[in-house]
């Protein structure tokens, strides 16, 4: 077993976004029970001795957290190269030179569609309008700046102009990342849902776009898994390359483990974060290949795709260790084809 690459900090569930395609679990860690900066310092310094490079600063929205800038200083300090996975609201100029100077190297901005009105119903807030104010700080500070849009059936039809958007804003990448179905989102799942028509669509729109700015902006288009006969390689393999930290300490494989109710995960406050990624039993649940079954067992790609997301397996199915049902080999593809099948659009449950 190799040291993990990257570290994902969700410093606090708190967010002023209501998106209704929000991975984080269903249950929020409340505020009271957030780790303290001291515990997040010692967790910094102790995923860096482990081997962590990356450090990706997330929630929520970690610009809720006022001890940000300390918690960003103390990770650059030792060496990491500090990514802030934000909302952008509350990214002011003042606040993201600070920042830039204590040493954020990259920003992941959110947006939920191309034009104001329609972003704004999406996020559940008047949030549009601040979303070009953070990209143009990030841009004044000199950061590389990553857009990120998730992809359902209410801004599909967006796509292009969801890349123009950012492309005025500045980006040096766009992530235009169909929705993945877990914590609030799985409840939104049949209102999420994008059609085959929508899909379609949108594949030559991406393909021109990736032609028209190679070398100016990357355009990254995760895909709609549920459409796929194969798996997502979910996580390059389950506590291979990254770890969570939810904010009340609890560290997970990957950031929706906590899905799975079999395991039981171990709290970085209670336990040397070295010892929960070598050592653990929810961390070891899924590596290698012994805990498969059939049809992965004997499957010629199970090297490739490590048998999909042990998530959604989990969510689908009832057990982590079965075949992910988007695999047309799972004996449960059933599962997915019923939840793609067409239905009237339908209203979101926002994310409370
Ligand atoms: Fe991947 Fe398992 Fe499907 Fe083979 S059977 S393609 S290993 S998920
Ligand atoms: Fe957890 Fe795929 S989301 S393993």
């Amino acid at each position: 077993m190799t040291a993990p690459l990257g570290m994902l900090a969700e410093l606090t569930h708190r967010c002023p976004l209501h998106c209704p395609y929000c991975s984080n679990p269903l249950e929020l860690v409340h505020r009271d029970r957030e780790l303290t900066t001291d515990q997040w310092r010692s967790i910094l310094t102790q995923a860096r001795a482990l081997g962590v490079l990356q450090v990706h600063m997330s929630g929520g929205e970690p610009l809720a957290r006022r001890d940000l800038p300390e918690l960003v200083s103390h990770a650059s300090g030792l060496g990491c190269y500090v990514n802030l996975v934000t909302s952008g609201l509350g990214l002011t100029e003042a606040r993201m030179a600070d920042l830039a100077v204590r040493g954020i190297e990259h920003v992941q901005l959110s947006i939920q569609a191309a034009d104001p009105e329609r972003a704004d119903i999406i996020a559940g807030t008047r949030a549009a309008k601040h979303k070009r104010a953070a990209a143009a700080a990030v841009r004044s500070a000199g950061l590389p700046l990553t857009v990120n849009a998730v992809l359902h059936r209410r801004n599909h039809d967006q796509v292009a102009a969801i890349i123009d958007l950012a492309e005025e804003l500045g980006a040096d990448r766009l992530e235009l990342a169909n929705t993945q179905f877990y914590g609030w989102a799985l409840r939104n799942r049949a209102a999420l849902m994008p059609t085959r028509a929508q899909l379609d669509a949108a594949e030559p729109v991406v393909r021109a776009a990736r032609q028209r700015l190679a070398g100016r902006m990357e355009v990254i288009y995760v895909l709609a898994d549920y459409q796929d006969r194969l798996p997502k390689p979910c996580m390059h393999g389950w506590g291979a390359r990254q770890l969570t930290v939810a904010p009340d300490g609890t560290v997970l494989p990957c950031p929706s483990a906590h899905v799975i109710t079999t395991l039981t995960f171990d709290n970085a406050c209670e336990r040397p974060l070295a010892e929960i990624w070598y050592d653990s039993p929810s961390f070891n649940a899924y590596r290698g290949e012994d805990w498969m079954r059939d049809p992965c067992r004997s499957c010629s790609r199970r090297g490739i795709d490590f048998g999909g997301c042990r998530c959604q397996a989990f969510l689908l199915t009832g057990a982590a260790e079965n075949t992910d049902p988007v695999c047309a080999l799972s004996p449960n593809h059933d599962v997915v084809l019923r939840a793609v099948a067409p239905t009237e659009d339908l209203p979101f449950v926002m994310r409370r």
